[in-house]
């Protein structure tokens, strides 16, 4: 069994009169201890497939589908049930550090809270706790630093904290929604190559939402491009940067000029993403394809293939 199974999952948020459809039938698994990038343009609802599976959705939003997590539909469940499932087994790394860290908590408290609440641990005990996950991030002088605030560190050194404080559960699945972004390019590096390391060290499985593909070529074994809020194409991502077999995914690939260069990021391509203000029913990328023919604005292609899955009609001998 998957660790997380999202099934068919579709999210829209009411907006006045209209829905803005940011996920559309979106499925796939995560297997315990994978690392499945999740990667698409701005707006192509990444990061609201994390918020459904955290229960942190929008008070505007509905969702429908499931999303399994070790067989339990997390959209079924009450607020409690979730924050238990929260802090013990799904925890959540955001872009921005300082909006998961609290300004005016010193990061002892910050850390050992929530082994406190849920696991009932002492507070002595937290500490300690505390201290052994800001080793594991290579916090220097770790012991000493316990006591300081937030805005006592780099953003590189807060970013440590926040990985810290999702670890320090001990979860089985981390989401990361762009952990890097907001990081310069060698302390991106840095972080990748921790949570590389810690990922191994805990067989923890991480969805890792990026729009940064030289991150998901060093880091994930699997790769899932978004559009639309709609699955285009999912595939081991050697596979994929090899063969891509969507021409949404062969534009970004194509106009990056070296794969392994930690700053490439997804390329320009032409036109504006998709109005979401209805529910998608042709490919979502047509009028954005070179590749497209008059039957891709009559119909939504499935996600066809198995190792390999793609949305598009056209054989991949085809594509441009
Ligand atoms: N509360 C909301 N109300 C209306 N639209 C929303 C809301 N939250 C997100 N959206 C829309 O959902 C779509 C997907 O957003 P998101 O998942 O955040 O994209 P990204 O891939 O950049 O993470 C976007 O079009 C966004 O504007
Ligand atoms: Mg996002």
């Amino acid at each position: 069994m998957s660790l997380l199974s999202i099934r068919n999952l579709n999210i829209r948020f009411r907006t006045g009169d209209d829905y803005v459809h940011a996920v559309n039938d979106v499925s796939f698994d995560i297997a315990k201890g994978q690392k499945l990038a999740v990667v698409g343009e701005s707006g192509s609802g990444k990061s609201q497939i994390a918020m459904a599976i955290m229960g942190l959705l929008a008070p505007n939003a509905e969702a429908s589908g499931e999303v399994l997590y070790e067989g339990q539909n997390l959209l079924a469940l009450s607020q409690s049930q979730l924050n238990r499932i929260r802090a013990r087994d799904i925890s959540i790394i955001f872009q921005d550090p300082m909006s998961s860290l609290n300004p005016y908590m010193r990061i002892e408290r910050q850390l050992g809270e929530v082994v406190v609440q849920h696991e009932g641990l002492s507070r002595r005990d937290a500490r300690k706790r505390a201290l052994e996950v800001m080793e594991a991030v290579q916090i220097p002088d770790a012991r000493n630093r316990l006591t300081a605030y937030p805005h006592e560190f780099s953003g590189g050194m807060r970013q440590r904290i926040v990985i810290a404080m999702a670890l320090i559960c001990k979860p089985k699945l981390i989401l990361a929604d762009e952990p890097t972004t907001a990081l310069d390019v060698t302390v991106q590096a840095q972080i990748m190559t921790l949570l590389d390391d810690i990922q191994r060290d805990l067989n923890t499985a991480v969805m890792l939402i990026t729009h940064d593909l030289g991150v998901v070529a060093g880091f994930c074994e699997d790769t899932l491009v978004l559009y639309g809020g709609r699955v285009m194409e999912e595939a081991p991502t050697l596979d994929l940067f090899d063969g891509p077999g969507h021409p949404y995914t062969r534009g970004l690939l194509r106009a990056v000029p070296n794969i392994s260069d930690a700053t490439a990021t997804l390329a320009a391509i032409p036109g504006s993403p998709p109005n979401q203000t209805r529910p998608p029913v042709a490919c979502p990328f047509a009028p954005r394809c070179v590749d497209v023919r008059d039957a891709c604005l009559e119909a939504l292609p499935d996600l066809t293939g198995s190792r390999q899955k793609r949305a598009c009609i056209r054989p991949v001998e085809e594509l441009t």
